[in-house]
């Protein structure tokens, strides 16, 4: 075949290929339900937005599914199962608006078909009728679907936020990883805020493990996407800063992966809220700039990720938090005696001069656990506005 022919062959492939994709796309937005804007509300006369976040299920095959690392007298009767009823409780407990799961969402190597561990391990957010966004861990991809395959799955289920990549045409085809996307919180409705976005939710796939041959261990966010963020934080804190209702700064961000960053590896029990039990911070080997990079957009004021699960502390590095979720789930490494958790971020608005709904004034977290009251700990502020409007 001569290069001519080669490239339309290739051409013709590319375009069926591209055509199956949006179809595949169109139908999962016509058979899904609409989907209302994430929006702040006023709960008891508090304009909040509240999400839970959930680290390291490991999910697999449910029942039959055992836990790993409980008390010997827990060990006959804990199962994959556990981990659902503490979801249930967890948002029984809390009643977020948003749940965000950060990875290792199932234990692929454990789960004998993927598809039906993702459909179990996310009931408990589709029973409860809430909104939910996912991002890929490293473990997601062991079982019988690949990395696509499970963000494919997971875009076409009930409820879900989560999205494949973003389509903006600059870096749609050269994203790296599956599962990078933003979503926007907008003003309270019926208030000079409603059309406005208050808070910017990133979501990045972190990897798996290094592809580059000379480098081991886990992977790391890409300047693929980096750029993505980038151009995506800036077009935001603009539309912020312009009409309707112009703010001086940016909304605040928050950003959610799977793996942490190098930085993570900054604090010490002096300099943080919460614990370190491992030997270290699982972070990949390389430092591929993703805070740099946060730090110069200036928007995000907080990271959430999992991976360490006997890890779960957050402490503020020049300006941006940094914080795990803590093990969630029971089919993961933990700890014997030490419970599961969880952890949650609340978000708060001003109130203007004029009584009215305004701009986000303070950000909370605080993290819940698997126990009988499913106590609350380790409170903290992590970002307060500097001036009001
Ligand atoms: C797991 O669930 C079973 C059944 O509800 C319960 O009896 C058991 O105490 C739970 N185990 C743990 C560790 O929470
Ligand atoms: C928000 O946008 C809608 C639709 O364009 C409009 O009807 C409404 O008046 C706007 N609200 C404010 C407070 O500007
Ligand atoms: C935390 O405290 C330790 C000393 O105990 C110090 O080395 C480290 O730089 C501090 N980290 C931050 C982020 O302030």
């Amino acid at each position: 075949m001569n290069m001519a022919s080669l490239h339309h062959l290739l051409l013709l492939l590319l375009l069926l290929f591209c055509g199956t994709a949006s179809a595949a796309r169109r139908n999962h937005h016509s058979t899904s339900l609409p989907r209302p804007p994430l929006r702040f509300k006023p709960t008891n006369n508090v304009g909040q937005f509240k999400i839970l976040q959930v680290a390291d299920m490991h999910f697999a095959d449910g029942a039959s599914t055992k836990c790993l690392d409980v008390l010997p007298d827990q060990l006959p009767t804990c199962s994959d199962l556990n981990t659902s009823a503490f979801l249930r409780r967890a948002i029984l407990a809390e009643k977020p608006h948003l749940i965000v799961f950060t990875g290792d969402n199932i234990f692929g190597l454990d789960s004998s078909d993927s598809g039906r561990s993702l459909n179990a391990a996310f009931a408990p957010a589709i029973e409860a009728k809430l909104p939910w966004a996912v991002v890929l861990g490293n473990h997601d991809q062991e079982g019988t679907l690949s990395r696509e395959g499970v963000m494919r799955h997971v875009v076409g289920m009930e409820g879900t936020l989560s999205e494949m990549n973003p389509t903006v045409v600059d870096v749609r085809d050269e994203m790296d990883g599956f599962g990078n996307y933003n979503l926007e919180l907008g003003g309270v409705e019926g208030s000079v805020f409603e059309n406005k976005t208050l808070m910017n939710l990133y979501f990045l796939d972190s990897g798996d493990y290094s592809t580059v041959d000379s480098v081991s261990g886990y992977g790391w966010i890409k300047p693929s996407q980096q750029y993505w963020f980038q151009i995506t934080s800036r077009q935001l804190q603009k539309a912020f800063k312009s009409k309707p209702q112009p703010q001086k700064e940016s909304a605040p961000g928050l950003a959610f992966f799977h793996i942490p960053l190098p930085e993570y590896a900054s604090f010490d029990s002096s300099n943080f809220t919460g614990v370190e039990q491992e030997a270290g911070i699982s972070s990949a080997s390389v430092n591929s700039g993703f805070f740099s990079a946060m730090l110069e957009a200036g928007d995000v004021k907080a990271v959430f990720t999992g991976h360490d699960h006997l890890n779960d502390f957050c402490g503020k590095l020049t300006g941006i938090n940094l914080c795990y979720g803590g093990g969630f789930g029971y089919h993961a490494y933990g700890k014997a005696g030490w419970a599961r958790r969880a952890r949650v971020v609340l978000a708060t608005l001003e109130k203007t001069e004029k009584g009215e709904w305004g701009a986000v004034k303070s950000i909370r977290t605080w993290k819940r656990l698997d126990d009988e009251h499913l106590t609350t700990i380790d409170q903290q502020v992590l970002w307060i506005k500097k001036s009001t409007s």
